[in-house]
């Protein structure tokens, strides 16, 4: 059987401070230096889990609602969601708290795919991941649509062989 463990594990978090360097020409943080800070924080989260390597496989759309400016304080807070057999989803929500004025909003939210390898870059068996939080079973029970549409868009799953996507669509249609 194979070993278990709680996705809580994994939780991450990373703090940053948006410099000058992290910004564009209008003071705002780049959406380039987020994605490097979105990739380490789940990064670290994955390798948690698996207690191994891990690699980037996906990230799935990220949009940027509101603009960062600079000098606020940039929370990363990861979780991973799901494990399959090498692979495994994390879940990262973004805030951005400017202390000055005392403000803290919601920015962001990703999620991220990660493989396990071995020491030849082999992908190799991760633990399962038990939700244990209302809100951690609804993420892990939505890990397996995110997977599939995935692994569609990547061209590496036929459309009629997920399953669990067409089941939303038929539910939609009825
Ligand atoms: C990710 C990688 C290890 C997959 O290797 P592979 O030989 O294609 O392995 P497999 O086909 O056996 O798939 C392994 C797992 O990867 C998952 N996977 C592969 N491509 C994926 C994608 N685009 N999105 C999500 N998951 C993906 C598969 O679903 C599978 O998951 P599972 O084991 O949980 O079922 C390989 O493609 C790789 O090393 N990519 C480069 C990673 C990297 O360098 N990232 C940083 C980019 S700068």
């Amino acid at each position: 059987m194979k070993k278990q463990k709680s996705v809580k594990a994994s939780f991450t978090t990373m703090t940053e401070l948006v410099l000058p360097n992290d910004t564009n020409t209008l003071n705002n943080l780049m959406g380039g230096r987020m994605m490097h800070w979105l990739d380490i924080v789940s990064a670290i989260s994955a390798q948690k889990h698996s207690n191994r390597m891990v690699v980037t496989a996906s990230v799935d759309n990220v949009s940027f609602k509101n603009s960062i400016k600079l000098g606020s304080v940039v929370t990363l807070e990861a979780q991973v969601t799901r494990a399959f057999n090498s692979s495994i989803e994390v879940h990262v929500n973004v805030y951005a708290e400017d202390i000055p004025s005392g403000t803290k909003v919601k920015s962001n939210e990703a999620f991220l795919t990660f493989v396990a390898v071995d020491q030849s870059g082999n992908p190799i068996d991760v633990p399962d991941a038990i939700p244990e939080t209302e809100e951690d079973m609804r993420l892990y029970e939505g890990a397996l649509r995110r997977r599939q549409l995935r692994l569609v868009l990547a061209g590496r799953m036929k459309p009629e062989e997920a399953v669990e996507l067409k089941s939303i669509f038929n539910l939609q249609q009825g």
